[in-house]
């Protein structure tokens, strides 16, 4: 029989749902965990949330919404290991053993703590480390964690989180040669449409960029935030360019291939920029609506969502607590 493949991901729990989060993780994992060679491990990065905010309402009420998210998108909780990070100690055990196995050096390379070194450098801040905390430097340790603790082989996550897996490699490539071959190093599973879809201005649509369109808020919200989609100053009337088009790439993760190719050719034919946000909008709200709807009938059932992360980390600690008592052996941490 072939083996099967442990796929992990997890998304941090600082905001609401957004279109991104669907069609970049949510979707797709949904998607494969429906393969029969394939264990799924899909998490709420709770504790990661602590590193971009201390809003503590923010954080428990984005736990809830993406909890609901994923289920409002048809996860099978039974087909699936769905849990919270914070109700697995392993984790954070674990992310203690892999710091000391750690070097320094590589964290100063994480792409997030350099580009938090950056604004500093690019404000004239004199410390270059003002503002940046344990929490953002070790994040790339805390990731690494996650992962190893459940031995992933793939993990699929959008281009910006790709060097986060290439380091969970490298420590637990580190693990195994002093301590024995007890940690899968994962690969990063790149999703093209993680890869590439925009923002509102054009930048990966992302939470710290504040630049997402929320998937269910309520359609008032929803239009407005697609009216801001920055474009050029073509005028209507004018040939327009669908490649480098923020509202084009939107579009395309969403609808078919004839309604991609019809858009095409209305931006061809002078389509203005207003029209094309209708049309992203009309789309969108229809894609979303289903979605919606159940949506909004789980996040009314807080104890439903509660019961099934709780079983959810029940099932996660038959697999991390046998793991993590062999780690703490194999690192002489054990009984006389
Ligand atoms: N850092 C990821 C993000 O912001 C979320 C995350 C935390 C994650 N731990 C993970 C993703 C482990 C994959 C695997 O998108």
């Amino acid at each position: 029989m072939k083996k099967q493949q442990r796929v992990l991901t997890g998304i941090t729990t600082s905001g609401e749902p957004h279109l991104g989060n669907l069609v970049g993780a949510i979707l797709p994992a949904i998607r494969a965990s429906n393969q029969p060679d394939t264990a799924s491990f899909l998490f709420l990065a709770d504790y990661h949330s602590l590193i971009k905010n201390t809003d503590s309402d923010l954080t428990h009420t984005s736990s809830l919404e993406i909890a609901a998210c994923w289920l409002a998108c048809g996860l099978d909780p039974d087909k699936v290991t769905f849990y919270r990070q914070s109700d697995i100690p392993h984790i954070f055990e674990l992310a203690w053993v892999l710091s000391c196995l750690t070097s320094k050096g590589l964290l100063n390379r994480a792409h997030a703590y350099k580009a938090a070194i950056s604004d500093n450098e690019q404000q004239g801040t004199k410390d270059l480390d003002k503002g940046i905390t344990m929490g953002l430097f070790n994040y790339p340790v805390l990731m690494a964690a996650d992962i190893l603790m459940f031995n992933a082989d793939f993990v699929p996550v959008g281009q910006d989180q790709k060097q986060h897996i290439e380091m969970a490699r490298d420590i637990a490539l580190k693990f195994n040669h002093h301590y024995g071959e007890l940690l899968t190093p994962p690969e990063a599973q790149i999703n093209e449409v993680t890869g590439i879809l925009p923002g509102l201005d054009g930048r990966k649509m992302s939470k710290s960029y504040n630049n997402t369109i929320p998937v269910f808020a309520n359609e008032k919200v929803l239009r407005k935030s697609i009216m801001k989609i920055q474009t050029n100053s073509l005028e209507p009337g004018e040939p327009k360019d669908h490649e480098n088009c923020n509202i084009f790439n939107i579009y395309k993760a969403i609808a078919t291939e004839s309604e991609v190719l019809d858009l095409k050719k209305q931006y061809e034919e002078g389509m203005g920029w207003g029209d094309a946000k209708n049309v992203l909008f009309e789309n969108l709200n229809e894609f979303v609506s289903p979605f919606k709807q159940e949506y909004e009938k789980i996040m009314k059932d807080k104890n439903f969502v509660e019961s099934v992360l709780v079983e959810g980390a029940n099932k996660a600690k038959e697999y991390s607590s046998p793991l993590m008592k062999q780690i703490r052996e194999s690192v002489g941490i054990k009984g006389f």
